[in-house]
């Protein structure tokens, strides 16, 4: 802002004589020559200074002011001039008055006091002056007024205001930072230039259960393991000198006391010129990797061990096997042969390799191992074949063979059973001696059954004979009834021939032609037969016959025969007993639907109970003239007429059998007819 010549002179004027002036002023300016007439130069200096000046009568008038200064009130220096600052500018009034005052009275300076913008419409509100009040001293020493100095710091504030506001916006973001920070997973820290660490984030502490104290600078070494802390504090301290990133994996201690294993990162952040101004770093838990790590390298190593160790084993399995192992290619020849070859044949690895076994083979065997190859190498696999092999020594081996063939090669293994087979060939041969026993044992079995089996009836025959020949002896010889005992000894002998056939039967297994039978019928004629004896014996018989049971079929002679059986052994028990009646008594009942019992009772001596699993056995007798044959022979009958025998002790004394037989179909009954 430019001032003209005709303000300048009109200001100096004014300044020159002001209108009221106090006292004291008066008497300080005895010479009353104002100061710029004398010197043009310095009223210049003041009206261009870059600071507002004025000088103030001690009732606070305006005895000079420069343009500068108004810049505060917006009022100009003709009418500042003698006016007072009430006056002019009322509403600093108070302020300016006490300051004046207070620099009267103190005759010291104040300074600093800062004033905004006083235009009234306001204009220059936003600046802001720093005033500067002196004591003005005349000549004597006395204060005459106060001379005021205000430099405008509009600018200044503005950027003080811009730092705080920076500050303030830096200080937020930091605290973002610190909440950032302190919620991430990893540990976070950041250090100065030279590495010196003074802030780690809340999850560090958390962890470590430190405090901020015993780890700042370098005492983060406590927490680190002693067995890495050494590589670690070198390894760093060489980024930290060289500014280059930082990267290691280590344990750190929890405050539990257990390690865990952190990947750890330092970078340093650099200013606008590249320097270095600090390091951010960060550790992340990488404990379950490196588990996981060590556990797969665990896994391989183990591995690496397990197929060593199976090689081995398998190997040794291949050297010590009593077989012989031989892979061989599709044609058949040997590419390997296991030691077992040399054992067993005679010749050695470098003997077998390379050919086939043709030239081993007995003559007989070539054509079908030719054929047994072919088909291997068509892909399937030999179960068992059997071939013999030339031993060094000109003999031949039996050996038998389990092939596979797989992927272009054939694997086998052979067993040697030159021995086996002999002790096969043995056993077929004793086989065929034991079937020669055998047959003896059978006609001999034969032979006792039919002896046992015909002394009943040849028994009769040799009574039924001596009575015919009493009859004839007769003074008067009566032939009637020698003709009977004739007839009985027919009827006899046919019995004889039919049993003897029946028991050939039996041994034979040929197919001899069932009837349909009534049991009750089998039952009263078996004790027709055996009448004499038991009339002989004393023994009552006792009939318990149920009528119309069903058929059965069955060899009616067989039947008769261990009816016979069980009745002689029933009279045998009851010959001894002399304290009761002798009685037999024989029940025929249906059993089910479908089977027939019969049972035949006496009350003789009964079984010794640990006989009773054996009286059934061939040869078993407790009799001195006794074959033990009947039992075994009524067994097998009935079981081969599909039923069962089986005895029982009687109620009060004797023995009970049962015999039990199926029932002849339906069908085959009505054909009967
Ligand atoms: N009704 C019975 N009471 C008591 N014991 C019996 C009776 N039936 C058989 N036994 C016993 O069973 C044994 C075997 O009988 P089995 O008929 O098989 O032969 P055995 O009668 O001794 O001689 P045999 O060959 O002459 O018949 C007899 O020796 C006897 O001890
Ligand atoms: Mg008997």
């Amino acid at each position: 802002m430019r001032m003209s010549a005709k303000e300048k002179g009109s200001r100096r004027g004014r300044r020159i004589s002001p209108n009221r002036k106090p006292a004291a002023i008066k008497e300080a300016q005895p010479r009353s020559t104002p100061a710029h007439e004398r010197v043009p130069e310095l009223e210049l200096i003041y009206d261009t200074a870059p600071v507002g000046l004025a000088f103030l009568t001690p009732d606070c008038r305006y005895v000079q002011i420069n343009q500068r200064l108004t810049e505060i009130c917006g009022i100009s220096v003709a009418k500042h001039i003698g006016r007072s600052v009430r006056e002019t500018v009322p509403q600093v009034a108070d302020q300016v008055e006490k300051i004046v005052q207070a620099v009267i009275h103190s005759g010291e300076p104040i300074m600093g006091v800062e004033v905004h913008g006083q235009r009234a419409d306001k204009l220059n509100s936003e600046r802001v002056w720093t005033t500067n009040w002196h004591p003005w001293r005349g000549p004597d020493g006395s204060i005459v007024g106060v001379n005021v100095v205000a430099e405008e710091i509009t600018e200044r504030k503005r950027a003080e205001a811009e730092l705080a506001a920076s500050e303030g916006a830096l200080r937020e973001s930091e605290a973002r930072f610190r909440e950032l920070a302190d919620n991430i997973s990893q540990f976070a820290w950041t250090a100065d230039r030279s590495g010196w660490i003074y802030w780690y984030n809340k999850r560090w502490h958390d962890y470590t259960g430190t405090t901020l104290e015993e780890m700042q600078g370098w005492g983060w070494q406590n927490v680190h393991h002693p067995e890495h802390v050494d590589r670690v504090v070198e390894r760093i301290k060489q980024s930290f000198e060289t500014g280059t990133p930082w990267e290691d994996t280590f344990p750190l201690r929890g405050r539990d006391g257990n390690y865990r294993w952190f990947l750890s990162r330092a970078l340093p952040i650099r200013n606008d010129t590249g320097e270095v101004i600090r390091w951010f770093g960060t550790n992340t838990d990488v404990t379950e990797q490196i588990e996981a790590e060590n556990a797969l390298r665990e896994l391989n190593d183990n591995l690496e061990e397990r197929v060593q160790s199976e090689t081995r084993e398998r190997l040794q399995i291949w050297n010590v096997s009593q077989d012989l192992l031989v892979v061989a290619d599709m044609a058949g020849k040997y590419l390997s042969v296991n030691p077992a070859w040399s054992v067993t044949l005679g010749w050695s690895e470098s003997d077998l390799l390379g050919k086939s076994s043709e030239w081993l083979l007995h003559p007989d065997d070539r054509e079908r191992t030719r054929a047994e190859i072919g088909l291997l190498a068509m892909g399937r696999k030999t179960t068992r074949f059997e071939s013999r092999f030339r031993h060094k020594d000109g003999s031949y081996r039996w050996l038998s063979w389990k092939s596979v063939p797989d992927q272009g090669r054939i694997y086998a293994v052979g067993r040697d059973v030159t021995e086996l087979k002999d002790a096969e060939d043995k056993l077929r041969e004793t086989q065929r001696e034991l079937a020669r026993v055998a047959g003896r044992a059978t006609v001999a079995a034969m032979s006792a059954a039919i002896a046992h089996e015909i002394k009943q009836p040849l028994g009769a025959i040799v009574t039924n004979a001596a009575a015919g020949l009493r009859w004839l002896d007769r003074s008067e010889p009566n032939l009637a009834e020698a003709r009977d005992a004739l007839r009985r000894i027919v009827t006899d002998g046919g019995r004889t021939s039919d049993v003897i056939q029946s028991i050939r039967g039996m041994f034979a297994k040929s197919e001899q032609v069932a009837r349909l039978l009534d049991l009750n019928e089998v039952i009263r004629e078996s004790i027709a037969i055996a009448s004499t004896e038991l009339e002989a014996a004393k023994i009552a018989v006792q009939l318990e016959l149920t009528e119309q049971l069903s058929l059965i079929s069955a060899h009616k002679g067989q039947l008769q025969q261990v009816m016979l059986n069980l009745i002689t052994n029933a009279a045998d028990a009851m010959r001894s007993v002399e304290d009761r009646a002798r009685l037999l008594r024989v029940k025929s009942e249906a059993s089910g639907s479908n089977a027939i019992t019969i049972s035949v009772q006496d009350n003789g001596t009964g079984i010794d109970i640990k006989d009773i699993d054996r009286i059934f056995d061939a040869f078993f007798t407790t009799k001195s003239n006794g074959m033990g044959m009947g039992l075994a022979i009524c067994r097998s009958i009935i079981e081969a007429h599909g039923g069962t025998l089986s005895a029982s002790p009687g109620a009060y004394q004797g023995s009970i059998f049962h015999i039990v037989l199926p029932a002849a179909p339906a069908a085959s009954v009505q054909s009967r007819g």
